[in-house]
């Protein structure tokens, strides 16, 4: 915080107005349902994304980051466009969505510091564009409200940047509160803050350092693909999404798919949908052997159901379960690479830290990256 506002000085020669901090996210259970219109239960951790801010008066927004060396001065106009694989696309995103929105806007300084491994599944991504719609938000007083904040950033991911989300990311790092995990229903956007208490246990979150180069397109194709096995469905059921459809109803309407791939992703999110309601009474029942065991049968299905874990996710997790102190681990997020998280007894971290590198290195050739996190507070200026 210091050095970002000692190097904001430097830059642009005054301090900042204001500084705010966004974090990442992990989803506990519940992936890829947020786009099929069920329950997630993601919180935030501890990394995350700090933006120092001013506005000044030539009518410019200088993009500037302590992570990349690309500096950015474009000019206030009407509206943007993606910028290629650039970082600031993230920001400028939001820019042009308040924009179109028609905010009257001045010219900024930013500077931006983040300590979350990039396209690790963690939302880097939405912790960026957050904390640039939270910043502009208080700093024009647009009087946007946190959910106004959501929605605008994942039109931005969706339009701008082009990658079909769904909510789960930005609501996460905006709504998280310390110590609680978000039971958020994506359909109708109604929320509950759980309690997530870890007692003897730490939540540990595992790097891959997988390159994720196919991560977006197969995320557009699984989203692509659980529309298709909606609308077959749909000749039969009146439904808006596939998390309304039981299991058993599933069971007796699977035919009408006709397609043993599509029928695997449905399967996956109707089950996984399930497991969601059932890890909230195993949290509040305080029972998180119980809830570790669902983290593990969501992995499976992940993997075998849906089709986005592989060879790095899946050693981190079949070590995991063979680890005596470790309750539960499974893949987090998008997959295809990203992340994995487990719950590892708190005497034992240090001992699953160095086990798990060193097999994981033997296996996959490289090494993981590995910390703990605490359930965080959501996205705020930080004083
Ligand atoms: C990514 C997306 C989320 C969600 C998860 C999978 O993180 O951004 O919207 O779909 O994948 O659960």
């Amino acid at each position: 915080m210091e050095k970002l506002k000692e190097e904001f000085e430097k830059r642009f020669g005054e301090q900042p107005q204001q500084v705010f901090f966004c974090p990442g996210r992990v989803n506990l259970i519940g992936e890829h349902i947020d786009y099929n219109g069920g329950r997630v239960l993601p919180c935030a951790i501890s990394k995350g994304t700090w933006l120092a801010v001013s506005k000044n008066r030539d009518k410019i927004f200088r993009f500037q980051s302590l992570n990349f060396s690309d500096a950015v001065e474009l000019h206030l106009q009407q509206s943007y466009s993606k910028t290629g694989k650039a970082w600031y696309k993230y920001p400028l995103g939001i820019i042009n969505e308040l924009l179109q929105k028609e905010f009257s806007l001045s010219g900024l300084h930013l500077l931006f510091y983040g300590n979350l491994p990039v396209g690790a599944g963690l939302s880097s991504s939405a912790s960026i564009e957050i904390v640039t719609a939270f910043a502009l938000n208080e700093l024009f007083g647009l009087k946007l409200n946190k959910l106004d904040i959501v929605l605008l950033s994942k039109k931005t991911e969706n339009e701008f940047i082009g990658v079909n989300c769904g909510i789960m990311d930005q609501f996460a790092v905006a709504f998280a509160e310390k110590n609680k995990a978000i039971l958020l229903n994506c359909d109708t956007l109604e929320y509950e803050q759980i309690h997530f208490g870890l007692d003897d246990y730490e939540l540990v979150i595992i790097n891959t350092n997988k390159p994720r180069t196919l991560a977006d397109s197969k995320y557009n194709e699984r989203f692509t693909e659980c529309g298709r096995a909606l609308k077959a469905l749909k000749k039969e059921l009146t439904v808006n999404n596939l998390c309304e459809i039981q299991i058993e109803t599933f069971q007796q309407k699977k035919h009408l798919i006709g397609d043993e791939i599509l029928a695997k992703r449905a399967l996956h999110v109707i089950a996984e949908n399930f497991r969601v309601e059932e890890a909230v009474k195993h949290l509040q029942n305080r029972d998180l052997k119980k809830f570790g065991e669902l983290m593990f049968s969501s992995h499976d299905s992940l993997r075998y159901l849906y089709e986005v874990s592989g060879a790095e996710l899946d050693t981190i997790v079949e070590f995991s379960k063979n680890f005596d102190g470790c309750i539960g681990a499974r893949m987090t997020g998008a997959g295809f690479g990203g992340c994995a998280i487990a719950l590892v007894k708190k005497e034992r971290v240090d001992e699953f830290r160095r086990a798990l590198s060193s097999f994981y290195q033997k296996k996959i050739g490289y090494l993981p990256e590995i910390f703990s996190s605490t359930a965080e507070n959501g996205v705020g200026e930080v004083s």
